[in-house]
């Protein structure tokens, strides 16, 4: 059996997609079968991510309907044998039962190693549907006191279930910010949120992450490392930091850290 796993956040536009995209990338890339469902009704972003747009036929509303098969409405990625979506319904006016859509990811983890849920933002009856689905949560935050304080909410009503793992998610951090003590580190977030760190993902200039996975591109900011990081983290109890600070470290990193600073 599978693993379940709800990316969800406070407050929107943190990268819940983008986390949820390059975690089931890096897992498939290891070998296992990922499923990713895109909950985020209406804004369906993570076709557009994988650049299976113009094969999206059926979505997840006409499965719930009876309208078509699982199998009808998972879309493979040609370019990650391991890997489906299941698309987003393309309407908002859509509402869909907390029942139907567990029931749903239960049929899915019995045919994927993770069934990862692309949640919507804020917290509402969708924020639900995710965590209904899910027997574990990935809390994704940026290192901005917006971003903390509505992780703050959403950790509350996650605490307030019964999960068999909530972790963190830490993105965008900047290791050159850090290092010159302008923004916060993955430790002081860690502390103020008081959940177990799953991993860190780099600002980047090139997050345009499917391609860097796809065409094995070296990205300057280490995203792909990043992620590679945070997969192998799911799947083992030895956790690694990827050190997003190593670049701007010693005397080079000095002088990266002005170039960042002038740009
Ligand atoms: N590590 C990163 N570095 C640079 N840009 C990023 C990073 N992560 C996400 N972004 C950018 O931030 C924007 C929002 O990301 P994303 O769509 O993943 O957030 P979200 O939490 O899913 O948003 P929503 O709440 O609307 O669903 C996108 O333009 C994305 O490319
Ligand atoms: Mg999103």
């Amino acid at each position: 059996m599978g693993r379940k796993i709800a990316v969800v956040s406070g407050k929107g536009g943190v990268g819940k997609t983008t986390i949820a995209c390059g975690l089931a990338l890096a897992l498939a890339k290891k070998g296992s079968n990922v499923c990713l469902i895109d909950l985020d009704v209406g804004l369906n972003n993570l076709d557009l991510l994988l650049g299976v747009e113009n094969k999206v036929v059926y979505d997840i509303s006409d499965v719930l309907k009876g309208k078509c098969r699982i199998s009808q409405a998972l879309i493979n990625d040609s370019a990650f044998e391991g890997l489906y979506l299941l698309p987003s319904a393309r309407f908002e006016e859509q509402s869909f039962d907390a029942k139907d859509v567990k029931l749903l990811s239960d049929k899915l983890v019995s045919m994927f190693d993770y069934v990862i849920i692309d949640a919507p933002a804020g917290i509402n009856n969708n924020l639900e549907l995710a965590l209904a689905s899910a027997n574990e949560v990935l809390v994704v935050v940026t290192p901005h006191v917006a971003s903390l304080r509505d992780a703050d909410k959403v950790i509350s009503i996650v605490k307030g279930k019964e999960f068999e793992n909530v972790q963190l998610v830490i993105n965008r951090i900047r290791g050159d910010m850090v290092v010159r003590k302008e923004m916060l580190s993955h430790s002081q977030i860690q502390k103020l949120l008081k959940l177990p760190l799953l991993g860190v993902i780099p600002e980047s200039d090139d997050i345009n992450i499917y391609s860097s996975f796809k065409f094995e591109r070296i990205s300057k900011s280490g995203s792909v490392d990043a992620f590679m990081v945070l997969a192998h983290n799911i799947k083992s109890d030895k956790k690694i930091l990827f050190d997003y600070t190593s670049k701007y470290k010693g005397l080079l990193g000095v002088i990266r850290r002005n170039l960042k600073r002038s740009i």
